[in-house]
């Protein structure tokens, strides 16, 4: 499938791996109108392009995203409130709704500044990498706002209370290591690493049995709001979605390549993909 071109964002797609590259390097890839309607079109392609096996959103130069453009999307839109709200759909579609329940792996490779409303679409993909020198911070209560968007609320999902209040209130920076040290990010490496380690994670995804990878995080995520009941019930459904969509047979195949070919261990790594292009 062709690439599309977009002003604000440069779409690589490689070994089944899509980069989604904010690019407006010269505005540290803070969010402008134009780019919320890049993205909300890139994943939103990207959701249904067969190509795409792993999403990796990234920043051009040296910010990953230096948050909501505030002239274009602050002052500008609050001249035009009723585009500022078309805007704010856009935003909130692609930053949480579409990234949170994307039905493949996502990756944040955070390899610079990341600020404010750019917290929602790192925390919805479902992993974050970050550069050790990259520069985290919740900036808001530095020009009079508050974490706005769904920001207090899904930061609150990742942080201690502690460590979020803290952030939040302070408007701190805080550097990759100790987005680590905090679980902000799954885990933080040198800067010229990143890519690297990026792709080796994508890699061990690309793996796995894609309908039992989709299935496990949709329900991962979901479960978290549900009672012990709902979630029991919702479980054993979801389980046997799996198999019904399955066109790999990976329930029976992986019995059968541990109990009888003696091929693998599930404990210790995946089956062999069979059938993967049915
Ligand atoms: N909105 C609009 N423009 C921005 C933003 C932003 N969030 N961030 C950077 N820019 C622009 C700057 O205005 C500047 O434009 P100019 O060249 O036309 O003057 C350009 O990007 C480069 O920015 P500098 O500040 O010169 O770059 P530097 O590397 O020194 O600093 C940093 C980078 C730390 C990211 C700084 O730009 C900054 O603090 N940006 C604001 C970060 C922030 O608080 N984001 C949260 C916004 S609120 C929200 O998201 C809800």
């Amino acid at each position: 499938m062709a690439t599309k071109e977009y002003k604000t964002v440069l779409v690589e797609k490689e070994d089944g791996i899509t980069w989604a590259i904010l690019n407006r390097p010269e505005k540290r890839n803070a969010m402008n109108p134009q780019l919320h309607f890049d993205m909300y079109d890139v994943v939103t392609e990207a959701e249904g392009d067969p190509e795409t096996q792993v999403l990796v959103i990234t920043g051009a130069g040296n910010s990953w995203c230096a948050g909501m453009d505030l002239k274009e999307f602050f002052r500008e839109g609050d001249k035009n409130p009723e585009f500022q709200r078309q805007v704010a759909w856009a935003s909130q579609e692609w930053r949480w709704r579409k990234l949170f329940t994307f039905p493949k792996p996502t990756i944040a490779m955070v390899n610079g500044f990341c600020f404010g409303g750019a917290f929602s679409p790192m925390i919805a993909c479902d992993f974050a990498i970050a550069s050790e020198d990259a520069l985290f911070g919740l900036s808001e209560v530095n020009w009079g706002i508050l974490p706005g968007g769904l920001v207090s609320r899904v930061v609150t999902d990742v942080l201690s209370l502690r460590d979020g209040l803290y952030h939040a209130m302070t408007g701190d920076p805080f550097d990759g290591r100790k987005a680590a040290e905090m679980r902000l990010v799954n885990y933080a490496v040198p800067a010229d690493q990143l890519r690297d380690e990026t792709v080796k994670l994508a890699k061990k995804l690309m793996e796995k049995n894609p309908w039992a990878l989709r299935a496990t995080k949709q329900a991962y995520k979901l479960v978290r709001g549900m009672d012990y009941s709902q979630a029991e019930d919702y479980l054993a459904a979801k389980g046997a979605q799996i198999k019904i969509q399955d066109r790999e047979s990976g329930y029976d195949e992986g019995i059968k390549q541990f109990i009888d070919d003696k091929t693998y261990k599930p404990g210790l790594g995946p089956m062999a993909r069979v059938n993967k292009d049915s």
